[in-house]
């Protein structure tokens, strides 16, 4: 997640970036040495002061050891965004200090090829002009979103977060459904994985809504409202996804603090 921010940042407008990273790729070490970014092994040699804005994109566990040592980058009056899942608000103020401007947010996988959407939060007194700079940092891993409360972001991330494995998910399905159907196995996969890549681009082009989108492929009485009819039948798979997301709400909501 942090290179596909760096590479949206490098892409765009200039600005000056420090990248902490104590074990840096080929390719960090490169920008480096082109002057493109300054390389630090350890958040200790920042200059805390010349910051505008501070990105968290490490493991949760790492946070959680090294927060505190942002601390003075927070006080220094850097906004300090936070795309680590499950760390609350709460516990980055406690490492951060009271007056730390933070926000957090909740992007997914396909950010990492800038085709993502992320869940934001802040505390109400964050200005806005703050939150401009959050959205435009987050930019290059697509799309934002600000949700009003902070138990929201285990929603977003049952739901955007969590989602793109069942996505994944349904086109092992469909592909296994293709196989019982006698299709080859390599044939299915490439049919199943091909129609949801594909349904995905069409709902990128068109903006109505998903539902409006089915409709217009189901000719009554045709082969997709058949197979509708099964998927549909007592909300099958409304009420499936609807435990599913639940699961993944209440895990998120769990792992939290
Ligand atoms: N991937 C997703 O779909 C996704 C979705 C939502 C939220 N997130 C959140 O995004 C964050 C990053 O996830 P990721 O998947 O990009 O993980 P990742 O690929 O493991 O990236 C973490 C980076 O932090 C570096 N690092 C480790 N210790 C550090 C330290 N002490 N100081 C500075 N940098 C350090 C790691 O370097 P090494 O590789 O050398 O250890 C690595 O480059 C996580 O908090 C995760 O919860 C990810």
């Amino acid at each position: 997640m942090g290179s596909a921010l760096l590479r949206g940042w490098l892409a765009g407008a200039p600005a000056a970036i420090t990248v902490v990273e104590p074990g840096p790729s080929d390719g960090l070490n490169r920008l480096a040495g082109d002057g493109a970014i300054t390389l630090l092994p350890d958040i200790e040699a920042v200059h805390a002061a010349g910051l505008t804005a501070c990105v968290i994109a490490v493991k949760p566990q790492v946070l959680k050891t090294e927060a505190a040592r942002l601390r003075p980058v927070a006080v220094a009056g850097a906004l300090m965004l936070s795309i680590a899942a499950g760390t609350s608000l709460a516990t980055l103020s406690r490492a951060l200090g009271r007056n730390a401007q933070i926000v957090r947010a909740m992007p997914n996988l396909p950010g990492a090829i800038g085709r993502g959407i992320s869940g934001l939060y802040a505390k109400r007194s964050l200005p806005p002009a703050r939150r401009a700079l959050a959205e435009s940092l987050l930019a290059p891993l697509g799309q934002t979103v600000w949700v009003a409360r902070e138990a929201l972001i285990d929603s977003v991330t049952a739901v955007s977060g969590s989602g793109p494995a069942y996505v994944f998910l349904l086109v092992e399905a469909l592909a296994r459904a293709g196989i019982a159907q006698g299709l080859p196995a390599g044939l299915a996969e490439r049919l199943a994985r091909a129609t949801v890549s594909g349904a995905g681009a069409l709902l990128d082009a068109d903006d109505r809504p998903a539902g409006a989108l089915r409709r217009d492929v189901t000719s009554p009485g045709g082969t997709t409202e058949a197979a509708l009819a099964v998927l549909m039948r007592d909300d099958a798979l409304g009420a499936l996804l609807e435990r599913a997301v639940t699961a993944a709400r209440e895990r998120a909501e769990a792992l939290g603090g």
